[in-house]
């Protein structure tokens, strides 16, 4: 029995130090020290010693079980700190290994322009106003003057929710709802999109955006009108701009004009970009009409003011020299980069 306990021992001893991993020295536990083990069977089987023999064995016995324990445990150690640096270093990390690069979007061209106008039109000390893209007939047509028969009403041109209920045309009612909510004086720019019923071309979008002005204060004139807005397109288009009021015809504003510029390709001679004329229409504009104010809750007899509006996107297209609409709503990375 003693000899056996030996050889079991070295056999250990031997298995031990040849594991190739913890799995493997669980395994070996398992073998020699687990319920059923080789060294727990010999304690087990005691019972059928000797008297004399018994606590001979049972000593070697303990000691057999002690020095594989305390070898497993040594072992064990070695092959965890071991396996922790193995796994540290192929984990490692290489901190001057080039990062991956992080793909930044880029300001829309629409709102490159928008901020450029913001700034023109905050300078002169307008307000920025909001409204509703879903608005209702009342605001986008009654209440700014639109009679009921304008073709513009019409379900070919509007997209209609309900028949209450539209998708604004126009910046327009934004004015309606500033004017029913402050009194004056007024002065803000509304920017905003707006939907119409067209067909998709180079130059119309069912999509698009508009921003407007209005002011309304006491004796307003045309001479403020016409001031602001060149004032806004030297601002924009560059100092030697001109500037050139045409009567025009909106239901919401009387007098009513059309504002073009003067190219500022060719600086007014006539060329391809203004079509030879030398000129290029960018908003339209009025002094408020006396209906929309009176609607609005606005003494006409005390108060008047001027209004404008443009195609914001029209605008962009002219400043970036951009020949196609669609290519402002295709979301084009490669594209919207260039400004
Ligand atoms: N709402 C007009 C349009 O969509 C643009 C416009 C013209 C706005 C004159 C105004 C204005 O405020 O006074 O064509």
């Amino acid at each position: 029995m003693k000899e056996k306990l030996q050889a079991l021992l070295s056999l250990a001893t031997e298995e031990i130090n040849a594991s190739s991993n913890l799995k493997d020295l669980e395994d070996l536990r398992v073998k020699y020290l687990g319920k059923k083990g080789e060294v727990t069977t010999v304690l087990k089987n005691m019972k059928d010693l000797s008297q004399e023999e018994r606590p001979l064995i049972g000593k070697i016995a303990n000691e057999v079980r002690e020095a594989i324990e305390v070898l497993l445990e040594n072992i064990k150690e070695e092959k965890k700190a071991s396996e922790i640096e193995s796994q540290l270093e192929k984990e490692s990390i290489d901190v001057t290994m080039p990062s991956k690069r992080l793909i930044r979007g880029h300001k829309h061209p629409i709102n490159v322009a928008l901020d450029e106008i913001f700034e023109i039109f905050l300078g002169m000390g307008f307000k920025i106003a909001e409204g509703p893209e879903i608005e209702t007939v009342y605001h986008n047509f009654d209440a700014l003057n639109a009679p009921v028969d304008h073709p513009s009403r019409g379900l070919s041109d509007t997209f209609y929710i309900t028949e209450d209920l539209l998708l604004r045309t126009q910046t327009s009612p934004i004015q309606v709802r500033t004017m029913k909510n402050q009194k004056p004086p007024i002065k803000i720019i509304a920017p905003g999109r707006c939907f119409r019923n067209d067909e998709i071309d180079a130059t119309h979008s069912p999509m698009f955006h508009q921003i407007e002005g209005l002011v309304i204060d006491k004796d307003i004139t045309m001479a403020d009108l016409k001031g602001t807005l060149d004032m806004f397109a030297k601002r924009l288009f560059g100092n030697q701009t001109k500037t050139k009021f045409r009567p025009h015809y909106f239901p919401f504003t009387e007098p009513s004009g059309e504002v073009d510029v003067s190219c500022f390709k060719c600086g007014g001679e006539g060329c391809r970009f203004c079509k030879g004329s030398g000129w290029i229409e960018i908003l339209g504009c009025g002094m408020v009409h006396p209906n929309v104010l009176e609607e609005c809750g606005i003494d006409s007899t005390i108060y008047n003011g001027f209004a404008f509006g443009m195609g914001l996107d029209r605008i962009t297209m002219l400043k970036y020299e951009i020949d196609d609409i669609r290519v402002l709503f295709e979301n084009d990375i490669r594209f919207i980069k260039q400004f």
